[in-house]
């Protein structure tokens, strides 16, 4: 466990919490973009937190996969890749992503968010490293508004291809931030 504050912390998630983390997701991810899909999100939400996706990003080389507490209640997930490179940056940098930050709604605006973005960065730069990068969806100003005011800028974008995603809503970019 990993006290981020006196009221956030991350608790690293084990193979048999996937049944939790599924339910989590099942409420938290719609409440943010059940407009994005035609299924309301379902399709997403099923293939990204089944058994075998989770266990298969648990084992991951070099990735990190937490619920995020509040108050010590599961409200959130949290998920980081290390020396994951960002695509066509000019330079070569000691890059993270942050792979997955998903907030259930009653805990948004409370400067959660905010965070555990500073965490990764310090513990980051604890380790070395020079960059953070992370995908947005471009037609969600809530995340958009919020990388972009914690000082990530724009890097590239691409459309996701999935069937049931409105054609809207396809845009995604790459944003990052140095640290040095
Ligand atoms: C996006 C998300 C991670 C932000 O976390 P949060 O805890 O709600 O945001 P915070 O309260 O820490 O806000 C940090 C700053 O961003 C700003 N911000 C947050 N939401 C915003 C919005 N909708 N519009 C404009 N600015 C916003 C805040 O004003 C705040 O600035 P301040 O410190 O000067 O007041 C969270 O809302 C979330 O999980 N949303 C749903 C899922 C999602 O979209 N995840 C991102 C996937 S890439």
């Amino acid at each position: 466990m990993i006290l981020v504050n006196e009221k956030i912390s991350l608790q690293e998630i084990s193979n048999s919490e996937a049944a939790d983390l599924f339910n989590l997701m099942k409420e938290v991810y719609p409440q943010a973009y059940d407009y994005f899909w035609q299924d309301g999100g379902d399709w997403y939400v099923n293939t990204q937190y089944s058994e075998e996706n989770i266990s298969k990003e648990l084992l991951e080389e070099n990735a990190e996969y937490f619920f995020v507490l509040y108050n010590g209640e599961k409200v959130g997930n949290f998920r980081i890749i290390w020396d994951k490179t960002l695509d066509n940056y000019n330079e070569k940098k000691k890059s993270v992503k942050l792979h997955r930050i998903y907030l259930h709604s009653k805990i948004q605006g409370k400067g959660v968010g905010k965070k555990l973005l500073e965490w990764l960065e310090s513990t980051a730069l604890q380790k070395q490293y020079e960059l953070i990068w992370l995908d947005a969806m471009d037609e969600k100003p809530q995340a958009f508004q919020f990388y972009k005011k914690i000082g990530y800028q724009y890097h590239s974008h691409c459309f996701l291809p999935f069937d049931l995603l409105h054609d809207r809503y396809r845009k995604m970019s790459q944003v990052y931030k140095l640290l040095v």
